[in-house]
C-alpha cells in the first residue's frame, strides 16, 4: 500500500462534538497509510462521511450527500480514477447493511466503536462491500495512533478529548444508548497522556467529551475510579494548559465536588452545558430523565452560588409525545427563571426503536413548530441579554486565529463568546485581556486592554 501522502481522504462530520474527535482520529488512523486530508470531496481517494442519527432530519441528510459522492465518484472513475466511499458515525452503527440496500456506490459500512480497524476494512473492501458494526473487546482508544504535533497545531489551539462514550440513561427519546452503547470511561492515564501531547504540541484549552461526561469513573492511577472533577483537578495541573471545559453533563450526575470545581479551579472555565429538555414535571418523568424541574432549578442555584457569572447553556425538546400546552408553558417559565447563555433546541423527532417513538399522543408538526419559534425567540433574547452584559467588562480571549479583517484575530471568552479585536501582536494561544466594546453579527468586538490605544498607534 503506498505509503507517500499521495492519497487524499475528504471526513465530512455531522452532528455532536464526538464526531468532530472522531473524525481527527480517523484522518490519524488513515495518515500511517499514506493518506492526507482534503477539504475537496472531488480530490478524494476516499470519502468518510461521519454521520448523525440523532434527529431523523441529521440521519436523511446523510442519503441525501450519498447521492452527490455517487455523482462524483462516477465523474472520478469515468477519468480513470478511483474512490471508496465509508459510512461512518451513528447512522452506521444504527442501520448497518441497510446502507447498502439504500444508497449505491458506498463500500464501507463502520460504526464509531471499530475506528481503529479502518485500514484493515478498506482492504477487505475493495473485494465486496463491509459492515462492521460490531462492539469489539478492543477498546478503539488503545489502538488509535496519535497524530504528528504540526498536525495537532494545524488543528488550533483548542482540543476535544473524549474521556467517556455510550449513556446508560436511556431517555425515551433518545438513539444514543443504542448507537453509542453503554457508558464506557477511558482510564486517567490515557487522557493525561493525550492532554500532554496536546499541550506539547500548543494546545492551551482541552474540552473533555462524553454523552454523559459527568458520569466519568475512569481507573485512575490508583486503581480507584476517578471522578470528573478528580481529573479535571488533576487535568489542571499540566503545565501550558490554561482552560479545561466539559461537555455533554446530565443533572443526575452534577455532584458537590463538581459544583464546588466552578467555585475554586481557574482553569475550569465558567460555562456549563446542561440539558433540561423540558420544564414539565410530567414531560420529564415521560421522558424518564429522573430529575424533576425543581432539582434542575436547585442545580442552578448551586452552581450560581459558587460562580454567580458562570454562563449557563442547555437542550430543549419541544412537542414530546403528549406535550399540552401548559407543559411547553412550564418549559418557558424555566427559561425565564434560568436566563441562559447559550442553547439548543428541536422538535421531537421519533427515532426507530426508542420508547416515546411508539407513543400515540404524538404532537401535530405545526404545533412544534409553533412551540419551537416561541421558544427559540426567548432563548435569542437571552443570547442577547447575556453577550449585551459583557460590554463593558474586560474578558481574558484565548487567542485562536487571524479574523477577517487585515490585522484582526479572533478567540474566545471564558464565557464561550466568539470575541474579535485588533490583534496588536497577538498570536495564537495567547490569552490576552479584551475590553469589549461591543456586539458585532457573529462575535463580540473589543480592544486589547494590556497596550495603551494611543502609544501603539503613534
Ligand atoms: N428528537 C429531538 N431532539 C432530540 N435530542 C435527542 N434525541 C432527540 C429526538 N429524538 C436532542 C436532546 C439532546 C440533544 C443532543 O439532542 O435535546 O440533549
Ligand atoms: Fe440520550 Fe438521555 Fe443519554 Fe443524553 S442522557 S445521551 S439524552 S439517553
Amino acid at each position: 500500500m503506498a505509503q507517500d501522502g499521495s492519497r487524499k481522504v475528504y471526513v465530512k462530520s455531522y452532528g455532536c462534538q464526538m464526531n468532530v474527535y472522531d473524525a481527527q482520529r480517523m484522518a490519524d488512523v488513515l495518515a500511517p497509510e499514506g493518506f492526507s486530508e482534503t477539504t475537496e470531496m472531488a480530490d478524494a481517494d476516499l470519502v468518510v462521511l461521519n454521520t448523525c442519527h440523532i434527529r431523523e432530519k441529521a440521519a436523511e441528510k446523510v442519503y441525501s450527500e450519498l447521492g452527490r459522492v455517487r455523482e462524483m465518484r462516477r465523474d472520478r472513475e469515468a477519468a480513470g480514477g478511483a474512490m471508496q466511499v465509508v459510512v461512518a458515525g451513528c447512522v452506521a452503527q444504527a442501520e448497518g447493511g441497510e446502507i447498502l440496500r439504500r444508497a449505491k456506490g458506498v463500500d464501507l459500512v463502520v460504526g464509531p466503536q471499530s475506528y481503529h480497524r479502518l485500514p484493515a476494512l478498506l482492504d477487505a473492501a475493495r473485494v465486496r462491500p463491509v459492515v462492521d458494526t460490531d462492539f469489539p473487546a478492543d477498546s478503539k482508544f488503545d489502538a488509535l495512533p496519535q497524530p504528528r504535533p504540526e498536525r495537532t497545531r494545524q488543528r488550533g489551539v483548542s482540543a476535544f478529548v473524549t474521556v467517556q462514550e455510550g449513556c446508560d440513561k436511556f431517555c425515551t427519546f433518545c438513539v444514543v444508548p443504542y448507537t453509542r452503547g453503554a457508558e464506557v470511561s477511558r482510564p486517567v492515564t490515557a487522557i493525561l497522556a493525550e492532554v500532554e501531547r496536546l499541550v506539547a504540541a500548543g494546545v492551551r484549552e482541552v474540552s473533555l467529551l462524553g454523552q454523559n461526561v459527568n458520569a466519568y469513573h475512569g481507573e485512575g492511577p490508583d486503581g480507584a475510579a476517578w471522578t470528573l472533577p478528580r481529573l479535571m483537578r488533576r487535568l489542571a495541573e499540566t503545565p501550558g494548559l490554561a482552560r479545561i471545559r466539559y461537555t455533554t453533563s446530565h443533572p443526575g450526575d452534577m455532584d458537590d465536588d463538581l459544583i464546588a470545581l466552578h467555585g475554586d479551579l481557574p482553569a475550569a472555565m465558567p460555562y456549563l452545558h446542561l440539558p433540561v429538555q423540558s420544564g414539565s414535571d410530567a414531560i420529564l418523568a415521560a421522558m424518564n430523565r429522573r430529575h424533576g424541574r425543581d432539582e434542575y432549578l436547585r442545580i442552578i442555584e448551586r452552581v450560581r452560588a459558587v460562580r454567580p457569572d458562570i454562563a449557563l447553556s442547555s437542550d430543549f425538546i419541544v412537542g414530546f409525545p403528549g406535550e399540552t400546552d401548559a407543559d411547553f408553558r412550564d418549559t418557558m417559565a424555566l427559561i425565564a427563571e434560568v436566563g441562559f447563555a447559550a442553547a439548543y433546541s428541536f422538535k421531537y423527532s421519533p427515532r426507530p426503536g426508542t420508547p416515546a417513538a411508539d407513543n400515540v399522543a404524538q404532537i401535530p408538526e405545526d404545533v412544534k413548530t409553533a412551540r419551537l419559534h416561541e421558544l427559540q425567540a426567548l432563548l435569542d433574547r437571552q443570547l442577547r441579554a447575556f453577550n449585551a452584559a459583557t460590554v463593558g467588562r474586560t474578558v481574558d480571549v484565548l487567542v485562536e486565529k487571524p479574523g477577517k479583517h487585515p490585522g484582526q484575530m479572533v478567540g474566545k471568552s471564558p464565557y464561550l463568546q466568539a470575541v474579535a479585536f485588533e490583534g496588536r501582536g497577538a498570536q495564537a494561544g495567547d490569552i490576552v485581556p479584551v475590553r469589549i466594546g461591543g456586539l458585532g453579527n457573529f462575535s463580540l468586538l473589543g480592544e486589547r486592554a494590556d497596550i495603551e490605544p494611543d502609544r501603539e498607534s503613534a
